[in-house]
């Protein structure tokens, strides 16, 4: 076995881990060693990875059960394929400018954590490059736990003990009212999770909030946009963020419980796929506290 070696990717987050290639990563055999580095670090890197659809099944299967955000638009007999994010159609041409998928991928320029709006959301998504650009297109990261530990006490006392709510159509809202109404976008009513997400195994709390977040218990429309504005805007510093940029290869796994994403935008000629399997939390992950009475 080699030896496992991480390094940090920032100050405050995420590590890169090598020593512990994906390629003939047995998760029965040393999947908890990996799962202590990410309740840990929030966010893994592993680089150059020979990490193809049937090993990024079986690591994501370690995780928790696979989302299928589509199950019920699946035809009987009809497989599970993994989800892209790629501006390439199924013919190959690049996607044109203004259609809707090319809004609904904008909507991941928009920080945010995955699946806040699904009735049970996302633990974590494992992300890798299969087509990149020759700039731009980078995944950053910003850590909701480490922004609020350095949070101003005034601010912490507006949302702690709250619940916030959540739904598909408001972050698609941002970027095109359109966009919004597409029946995909209503498939699941309102969510509502507590602000705070105690991390089970080590008790570190997060802000869990999301570009689907709209409404805070307590404050009415306006008040709840403008007090989310600013708990985004604080946890997205640059000293709670880190860019990635792509190369293929790249294997990138982040807790969506303390971990916002966004997508940086890359040349329209371009084509970059990444690939890309959210797990959905379960009992262990604490999802449990996060329900609130109604
Ligand atoms: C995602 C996502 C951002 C990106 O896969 O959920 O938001 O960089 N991706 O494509
Ligand atoms: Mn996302």
């Amino acid at each position: 076995m080699t030896e496992l070696k991480v390094t940090p990717l920032t100050w405050n987050f995420g590590v890169e881990v090598s020593g512990l290639p994906l390629a003939d990563f047995v998760p029965s055999v040393r999947f908890e060693e990996l799962r202590a580095l990410f309740e840990e670090h929030s966010a893994l890197l592993f680089r150059a990875q020979d990490f193809d659809d049937a090993a990024h099944l079986e690591l994501a299967r370690a995780f928790g059960p696979i989302e299928d955000r589509k199950a019920d638009e699946r035809k009987p007999g009809e497989e599970f394929t993994i989800p892209k994010v790629t501006n390439v159609q199924s013919d190959s041409s690049l996607k044109g400018d203004m259609d809707m998928h090319r809004l609904h991928l904008e909507s991941n320029f928009l920080w945010h954590a995955d699946s806040t709006f699904l009735p049970t959301p996302a633990l974590t998504n494992i992300l890798t490059a299969r087509v990149v650009a020759s700039n731009g297109g980078e995944t950053e990261l910003a850590s909701t736990r480490a922004a609020w530990m350095a949070m101003p006490e005034e601010l912490r006392t507006r949302i702690r003990d709250r619940g916030i709510w959540h739904h598909y159509s408001v972050s698609r809202a941002k970027i095109s009212p359109e966009l919004a109404k597409h029946p995909m976008f209503h498939k699941w009513p309102a969510t509502r999770w507590r602000a705070i997400w105690t991390n089970p195994v080590n008790g570190r709390e997060a802000l869990y909030i999301a570009s689907h977040a709209y409404r805070v218990d307590g404050y009415d429309e306006a008040e709840s946009a403008e007090l989310l504005d600013e708990l985004m805007e604080f946890c997205t510093r640059p000293e709670f963020t880190y860019s990635h940029q792509w190369r293929v290869g790249d294997v990138l796994i982040w807790d969506q419980r303390a971990v916002l994403h966004r997508g940086r935008p890359w040349p329209d000629e371009q084509a970059r796929t990444l690939s890309s399997i959210c797990c959905s939390v379960t009992d262990s992950d604490g999802i449990a506290t996060m329900r609130m009475p109604q």
